[in-house]
């Protein structure tokens, strides 16, 4: 039975430093590190880099900011929060697609974090050594088409995500993703350094910062405008759910210009360790979704002492997924356990149970389920395109319009300024977009996701 206080007191954030470690480490993930590596490569390098900063700032911020009001005023799940904010309507809603999101993210999600530490093992005990590209295409195909393996990995990333959750907030989130996140920059740099220092390392540089404006199509703009909603967490509560842990004392628009910026960095630091090796070993930077998992592999074992950073590339692409599938799981558990009323435990036995299991079809759909389609799309990128391109956005807009337009002014300024305490001189402008260009802009993405085929 839960105690009486599992059910009366909330847990809470202890420190602004766990508050950025843990809404940053949501954030940076295997979006920074495996995604915006490969679409900047497919859409123009430097001039899909620029768009998306862009749309990170003007957009992305203050969508970040209006997920932090509601869910430190709620104070509750993402479900909840809005019913606190707005009783008796309905716009809890949009908390049930974050759960719902959140539920699909982490199926697909787990499987790719699965695969990440199988390289780990492949690197440390340097089995890519004398590997031909074709022979790491083969042998990553094998490993993903494998009805065993992906699957153990898998249900292993889910166990390690569920045993922190299962510690709380301050105990479980906030230690472990203080220890991980510096840990995450040190390795990104070790590698960016690595990376660097390679003989033909500048052209590689050249691909990320020098912008091709003549690669900039409608695709790109709305291809960066996904890619900033799903790298920085946005749209489907997950930053509702952490901020509702916030102290009353947290400056919420520098905390998200923080995270944002954050994430950013990491994202760049991703182009800058991975676009030189790649030009360094003559290989195409737009070879999609693969990029890490076998060009990567192939660049590490042609360098001096390619299985170590090969093994710290992996770790690092592991700690990163971590972070992100903690914040995942603890919107399902903060919505089951305070909705059901049940205990944390329980709710995070019972969350992970079912994730796990939508998360096995995900993975099986490269191989023994690779011929069940929905919609002519496999398991796995059902998932992923039902969430990214339709419940992020989707999610993204109502929130937007329920600052913008339902919320008040007056909620939204108190939650900002912390009841008169900060100064706000951004607040005409943060209204403005909020309520006019953030709509239009996130209903662009969403009419063309949906009717021309996806992002
Ligand atoms: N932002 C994460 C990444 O870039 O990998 C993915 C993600 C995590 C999306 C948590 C949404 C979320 F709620």
């Amino acid at each position: 039975m839960p105690t009486t206080k599992d059910l009366v007191s909330r847990d809470n954030f202890g420190s602004k430093f766990g508050i950025i470690a843990a809404a940053a480490g949501s954030a940076v993930g295997l979006g920074n590190i495996w995604k915006f590596p490969y679409v900047a490569g497919e859409n123009g390098g430097g001039a899909f880099l620029l768009v998306y900063l862009f749309f990170v700032l003007v957009i992305g911020v203050p969508v970040m900011m209006s997920e932090f009001a509601i869910g430190r005023r709620g104070q509750k799940n993402a479900f909840r929060s809005f019913g606190v904010i707005a009783p008796g309507t309905k716009w809890g809603v949009i908390g049930i697609m974050g759960v719902v999101a959140a539920f699909f993210i982490l199926a697909f999600y787990s499987s790719v974090a699965g695969w990440t530490l199988e390289y780990i093992v492949i690197s440390a005990t340097n089995k890519f050594a004398g590997q031909t590209p074709q022979d790491l295409n083969a042998s990553f195909n094998t490993f993903i088409a494998n009805p065993l393996r992906p699957v153990i990995w898998q249900l292993v990333f889910m166990v390690l995500t569920a045993l922190i959750v299962l510690a709380g907030i301050k105990k479980g989130i906030e230690k472990y993703t203080k220890l991980l996140m510096p840990i995450l920059f040190l390795l990104i740099l070790i590698l960016c350094i690595r990376s660097v220092t390679l003989d033909g390392a500048k052209e590689g540089l050249a691909f990320l910062f020098k912008p091709d404006f003549s690669k900039v199509t409608g695709k790109t703009i709305l291809y960066a405008l996904g890619q900033a909603f799903f790298s920085l967490s946005l749209g489907m509560g997950a930053l509702i759910t952490y901020s509702s842990y916030f102290s009353k004392k947290e400056n919420l628009a520098s905390t998200a210009v923080q995270v944002a910026l954050a994430d950013s960095l990491i994202a760049i630091m991703a182009g800058i360790m991975i676009f030189p090796a790649v030009f360094a070993f003559g290989i195409e930077p737009s070879s999609g979704p693969s990029l890490v998992f076998i060009t990567l592999p192939g660049i590490f074992q042609q360098m001096p002492g390619g299985s170590v950073f090969g093994t710290i590339f992996f770790i690092l692409l592991a700690v990163a997924a971590l972070t992100s599938t903690i914040s995942l799981l603890e919107v399902v558990v903060a919505c089951f356990s305070e909705e059901l009323k049940i205990s944390r435990k329980k709710a995070t036995v019972i969350a992970t149970v079912a994730v796990s299991i939508l998360g096995i079809f995900a993975t099986l759909s490269f191989g023994p389920l690779e011929n069940v389609k929905i919609f002519g799309m496999s398991i796995f990128d059902i998932l992923d395109y039902t969430a990214s391109n339709v419940l992020l956005p989707l999610g993204g807009l109502l929130i937007v319009l329920f600052v913008g337009w339902f919320a008040g002014r007056k909620i939204t300024k108190s939650e900002l300024t912390n009841k008169g305490k900060l100064k706000a001189t951004y607040f005409p402008y943060f209204r403005f977009i909020v309520k006019f260009i953030a709509p239009v802009a996130i209903a662009a993405i969403l009419i063309y996701s949906i009717f021309w085929g996806g992002l």
